[in-house]
């Protein structure tokens, strides 16, 4: 069944509140969209540029860019004659020394094939056989860009010690960055992806995982590395062991976009997908819609964005609307809203943690709470408090804020809870 096009009636050709991350050479979601960032941008390229092999990190609260904003560093990077892999390594709970060797190692061969399609040779020909048999064995989920997500495909790598890959990994990646260089790139980047995976499940283990390739692997001439993860995770991984912290500079962390940029983010994606070329292209909501949205997703864009396609196809779906159509203004998208994430969250919850939801945002929707708090606000032990901030957080419900010193941490309704109640 093909369905209609709702967008049409604004005069774009799909929906562009898509939230997918940007990437070079797409189409669909190229990085001419990017907005801002600008010296987070320049910082990250520069420190690139200034040294033979660079490892950096990127932190940020949940849906802030940061995926993105490493997009367009590689876009910068590709053009300034780095090689690069339009995929990201994603980093998953399961991966070890071992498995993120692989990873690395699959990375850098991507993104020679991707800069040097006839690329051949010894080196070359060694890095394929190991890739291929990691990849056989189900390791190295490298991620293209259109299906990434924190949820991603487990890697199961049966270890059988002392793999192929531990043995000679290091030398082959060696070799194939050695290969680079003379080929006459400037060195290869690589993109490691939502390190939160891993230091969720075991922030010592994280930590450890990154140690135990740092001589073998980061530290190689002619490559370059970005890791990218929530702030706690850069924090209580990168941060933890000095040997990891000594080779990383002071992780790049990322604030909400301004809201004047998130307008030029929007009017960007509009522009993109103009249907029509010789008839402007209307913005399907009113610049309240983003202001308030933006507001309660406090700089989440993948929420605030995930919320207007939502919202707004349940509303199309449900008017028949004229061939002019207006802007969908907040009095219109608000009820829709509410009840959409109302009966989602509650199903998703179960009936005792979606009371105690109501009772928060009772309070007040906006209030950050510790775990105290909560324990008063809901007359539960602290043990129960923490089983249901859990369920909470893993629900999208309720965000942790990154820690501050030895301050306890703090939760916050999600902009998502904050519709629906
Ligand atoms: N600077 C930007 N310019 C244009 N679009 C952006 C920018 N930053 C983010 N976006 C868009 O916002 C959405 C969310 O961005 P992204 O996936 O990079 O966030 P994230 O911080 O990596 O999220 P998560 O915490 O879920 O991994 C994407 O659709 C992306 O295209
Ligand atoms: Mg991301």
């Amino acid at each position: 069944m093909v369905l209609p096009n709702l967008w049409k009636l604004y005069n774009l050709q799909s929906s562009p509140y898509f939230q997918a991350t940007l990437h070079q050479g797409s189409t669909a979601t190229p990085t001419s969209l990017f907005v801002g960032r600008k010296q987070e941008r320049q910082q990250l390229l520069s420190t690139i540029g200034g040294s033979r092999s660079s490892r950096q990190a990127v932190a940020g609260r949940p849906g802030l860019g940061k995926t993105t904003l490493v997009q367009a560093v590689k876009a910068d990077a590709l053009a300034a004659g780095y090689w690069v892999a339009d995929e990201l390594i994603s980093i998953t709970a399961e991966s070890s020394s071992e498995v993120l060797l692989g990873q690395l190692l699959a990375g850098a061969y991507d993104a020679v094939l991707a800069c040097n399609p006839d690329a051949a040779g010894v080196a070359v020909e060694a890095a394929q056989q190991l890739v291929r048999s990691f990849r056989l064995q189900g390791g190295g989920v490298n991620l293209s860009v259109a299906g990434f997500g924190g949820g991603a495909s487990r890697s199961a790598v049966i270890s059988n010690p002392p793999s192929a890959l531990t043995l000679d990994g290091p030398r082959v990646l060696r070799d194939l960055l050695k290969f680079t260089l003379r080929k006459g790139a400037q060195g290869l980047l690589l993109h490691l992806n939502n390190l939160e995976n891993l230091s969720e499940a075991d922030a010592e283990r994280a930590a450890d995982v990154l140690r135990g390739i740092r001589d073998q692997a980061l530290l190689l001439d002619g490559l370059h590395l970005i890791v990218v993860g929530t702030t706690d995770a850069v924090r209580t991984v990168v941060q933890r062991h000095t040997q990891i912290r000594s080779v990383f500079g002071d992780p790049v962390v990322l604030e909400p976009l301004a809201l004047p940029e998130v307008r030029q983010l929007l009017d960007y994606r509009y522009q993109a997908l103009q249907l029509d070329p010789n008839r402007p292209w209307r913005a399907p909501i009113t610049n309240a819609v983003v202001e308030t949205l933006y507001g309660l997703f406090r700089g989440n864009l993948r929420g605030m964005l995930k919320s207007l396609e939502e919202g707004i196809q349940a509303l199309l779906g449900l008017t028949i609307m004229g061939d002019a159509a207006m802007p969908v203004s907040l009095d219109d998208l608000l009820p829709v809203l509410k009840r959409r994430n109302q009966l989602e969250l509650e199903g998703r919850l179960g009936i005792t943690c979606w009371e105690r939801v109501l009772r928060w945002a009772a309070m007040d929707p906006a209030a950050r709470q510790t775990q105290a708090e909560l324990a008063r606000l809901w007359r539960i032990r602290q043990p129960s408090v923490s089983q249901t901030l859990q369920q909470l957080t893993a629900a999208g419900a309720v965000e942790a804020l990154p820690r501050c010193g030895r301050e306890p941490i703090q939760y916050l309704l999600t902009g998502t809870t904050r519709l629906a109640t």
